[in-house]
C-alpha cells in the first residue's frame, strides 16, 4: 500500500451539503480501504478545469453532482450504456492509462433502496414516475431493467417527457415494459410506487400530481431527502401512502460507485441506518 491516501471527491455547485464524503469515509472505515474523499466547489464555467486540476494531483475518481451531470460524459473516454441511455453521468473514474470512465449509479442506487431497503418489489409493479429532467432521465433505465410493467412518466411539460420515453423505447419494447408520457392533469389510476423527482418541494410548489394516483400502501418516494423532501412525503402520509425519502438511493448510488472504484462492496445498509440516526 502506498503511503500516500487514494483521493477522490464530490465535484458540484452549490457542494457543502453533500454527505457523499461521510458516506465515503465511513465505507472506506468498514471496508479497509486506503482513501480520501473530498468536497469540490467548483465554478459554474470550470467543470473541465476542476477535472484537470483534481487529476493533476492524483485522483483517481469523482462523483458528480448538480449542475455538472450532464457535462460530466463529455470529459469521457468511455461512456456505460446507463450514461449513454441518460445523458448524464455522476461518477468519473481516472484510469492508469489516463482514460477517463463515466458512469451514472443514480438509478441503480434507487432501484437498490426501493427493493433491498424498503423491501418493494418492483418486477411486475405500476410506476410513476414524476419529472422528465436530469433526476428523472437517471433513473429511467434501471427501473425498465428492474422489471417494472408499466411506467407513466408525467411532467408539466409534456414534451420532455415524450423526448424520455422515445429515448428509451427502445429499452422498454426488450423489457416488455409499457412506457407512456402524460401530463400530471391527465393522470387517471393509482400506482403502486410512485417516485418524485421533479424539484417542486424545493420550490415550495404543490405536489406535482393529483392526490388520485395514490392508494392505501402505494409507496411515495422522494429522491430528495431533508426538508427538501417534507412536503411530497406529509401529502403522501397523509393519504395513506408510505412515504419515504432519498438517503437510502444517495448511500446507495455511492456504495455503487465505491465498487466501481475500489472493487468492494461496502455494507450500504449498515452505513444508511447509521445515517438515519443522525438526521
Ligand atoms: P433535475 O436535474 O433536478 O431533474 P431539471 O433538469 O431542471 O432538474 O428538472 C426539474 C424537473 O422538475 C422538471 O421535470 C420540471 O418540470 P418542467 O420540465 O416542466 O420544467 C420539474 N419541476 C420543477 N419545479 C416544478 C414545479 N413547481 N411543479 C412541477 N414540476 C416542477
Amino acid at each position: 500500500m502506498s503511503q500516500l491516501p487514494d483521493l477522490y471527491c464530490v465535484m458540484g455547485n452549490p457542494v457543502a451539503h453533500s454527505r457523499s464524503p461521510a458516506i465515503h469515509a465511513r465505507f472506506a472505515e468498514l471496508t479497509g480501504q486506503h482513501l480520501r474523499y473530498e468536497r469540490r466547489l467548483i465554478a459554474l464555467d470550470g467543470f473541465t478545469q476542476g477535472v484537470r486540476d483534481f487529476t493533476a494531483e492524483g485522483g483517481r475518481g469523482c462523483n458528480i453532482t448538480v449542475p455538472f451531470k450532464f457535462e460530466a460524459p463529455g470529459l469521457a473516454t468511455v461512456c456505460s450504456e446507463r450514461v449513454q441511455l441518460s445523458g448524464a453521468a455522476n461518477v468519473l473514474s481516472f484510469q492508469p492509462d489516463g482514460s477517463i470512465h463515466a458512469d451514472n449509479t443514480d438509478g441503480l442506487g434507487l432501484v437498490a433502496d426501493i427493493t433491498r431497503n424498503a423491501g418493494v418489489a418492483l418486477a411486475g409493479r405500476n410506476v410513476l414516475l414524476v419529472g422528465a429532467g436530469g433526476a428523472a432521465a437517471g433513473v429511467l433505465g434501471p427501473l425498465l431493467m428492474a422489471g417494472v410493467r408499466h411506467i407513466t412518466v408525467a411532467n408539466r411539460t409534456l414534451a420532455k417527457a415524450q423526448a424520455l420515453v422515445q429515448s428509451h423505447s427502445h429499452l422498454a419494447t426488450l423489457q416488455k415494459t409499457e412506457l407512456i408520457a402524460l401530463i400530471p392533469q391527465a393522470l387517471e389510476a393509482n400506482f403502486d410506487v410512485i417516485i418524485n423527482a421533479t424539484a417542486s418541494s424545493l420550490a415550495g410548489a404543490e405536489v406535482p400530481v393529483p392526490d388520485h394516483v395514490l392508494r392505501p400502501g402505494s409507496l411515495a418516494y422522494d429522491m430528495m431527502y431533508g426538508p427538501a423532501a417534507q412536503g411530497f412525503l406529509d401529502w403522501a402520509r397523509s393519504h395513506g401512502a408510505v412515504p419515504r425519502d432519498g438517503l437510502g438511493m444517495l448511500v446507495e448510488q455511492a456504495a455503487e460507485a465505491f465498487v466501481l472504484w475500489r472493487g468492494v462492496r461496502p455494507p450500504s445498509a449498515q452505513v444508511l441506518a447509521e445515517m438515519q440516526q443522525t438526521v
